[in-house]
């Protein structure tokens, strides 16, 4: 008999329940959504699985603080730990969540040893490597979403100023998921036509720009907390590509060895995405000023996980 994929979140906050959301109306599976506030998780699932019959989706949805729950799931996104405040750089959660991040890795791996991990908790890619080391997964089975996010930003700028479809943008970013990500526009491309025929230098500066500051603007805006539909949007892709076998080719934070130049560091790429996780690291070819911001970046997110390593969690 066919079985059902089974998707369990880790952390109910904000993330995490618009995770299960965007998850159960795409009927990607069941969902189970976990947290250390057990009613938060159980309302919250239990509100979600009463909207099924309105919309129409098939999905049991539980919830609760008990990882049994997520038994044998076939991915797990782990949306655990503080978010940011107004004034608080993505690095400052550093070491809370990586506690956070590898109690909740150790209590999935326990449960759903054969999983993926989808690392969302920030920093996040200093939380890829905590997921890594606690999980002890293959490299093909720990990747963190940023790019798919930082990627959407971007093109959602570009689709605004050309007064297109957002559908027909196609634009990804490089590098951590920080100030120093490398958006990339020399490979955009609009309805198939190169960014650069279409906007001005100055524009595409300004978008750049604009993307790089993307998570702070909206921080700035809900002064409580941060995005969470444009990111469990992203996370929930990266779920679809790998449940459904999709082979997507989506901007990941994914553990590098050798590639672009990089050993043993998470940073994003462009990935393959299918059953097994990580099924290809995409090669791309840089230019001299690009490989020198995608260098400047991994350096950055070297320096976080070397701080990390310094702090006992
Ligand atoms: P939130 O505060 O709404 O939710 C976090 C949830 O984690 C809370 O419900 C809390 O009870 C739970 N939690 C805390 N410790 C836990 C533990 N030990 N076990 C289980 N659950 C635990 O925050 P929000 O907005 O959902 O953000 C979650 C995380 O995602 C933050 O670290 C945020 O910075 C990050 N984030 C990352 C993005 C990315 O692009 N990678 C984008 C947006 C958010
Ligand atoms: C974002 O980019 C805060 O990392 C989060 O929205």
């Amino acid at each position: 008999m066919l079985k059902r994929p089974k998707i369990s979140v880790i952390g109910a906050g904000f993330v995490g329940s618009t995770c299960a959301h965007w998850a159960a109306a795409k009927e990607l599976g069941d969902v189970v959504l976990i947290d250390i506030n057990e009613g938060a998780a159980k309302g919250r699932s239990l509100d979600l699985f009463e909207a099924s019959p309105v919309e129409g989706f098939d999905s049991r949805i539980q919830g609760g603080s008990d990882y049994a729950l997520t038994k044998d799931s076939d991915v797990v996104i782990i949306t655990a730990g503080l978010p940011r405040k107004p004034g608080m750089s993505r690095d400052d959660l550093l070491a809370t969540n990586a506690k956070i991040v590898k109690e909740c890795t150790q209590n999935v791996v326990k449960y759903s040893p054969d999983s993926t991990l989808i690392i969302v908790s920030n920093p996040l890619d200093a939380m890829c490597h905590v997921a890594y080391e606690v999980s002890g997964f293959p490299r093909e089975r720990v990747l963190g979403m940023a790019g798919v996010l930082d990627g959407a930003r971007f093109r959602s700028f570009i689709a605004e100023a050309l007064d297109v479809s957002v559908e027909d943008v196609q634009a990804f970013v490089y590098g951590g998921h920080g100030d120093t990500m490398v958006p990339m526009p020399r490979y955009v491309t609009v309805g198939g036509v190169p960014l650069l025929q279409l906007l001005s230098k100055d524009k595409i500066d300004a978008i750049v720009q604009r993307t790089r500051q993307g998570g702070a603007e909206i921080v700035n805006l809900l002064k409580t907390g941060s995005a969470y539909y444009a990111p469990s949007a992203s996370a929930v892709q990266m779920a679809e590509a790998i449940v459904r076998d999709k082979k997507r080719v989506l901007p990941c934070a994914v553990l590098l060895q050798g590639e672009y130049g990089q050993n043993g560091l998470f940073c994003g790429v462009l990935a393959k995405l299918g059953a097994k996780g990580l099924e290809q690291v995409m090669k791309l070819e840089m230019n001299p000023e690009e490989m020198a911001m995608f260098e400047k970046s991994a350096a950055a997110v070297k320096e976080l996980v070397e701080a990390m390593k310094k702090i006992q969690y």
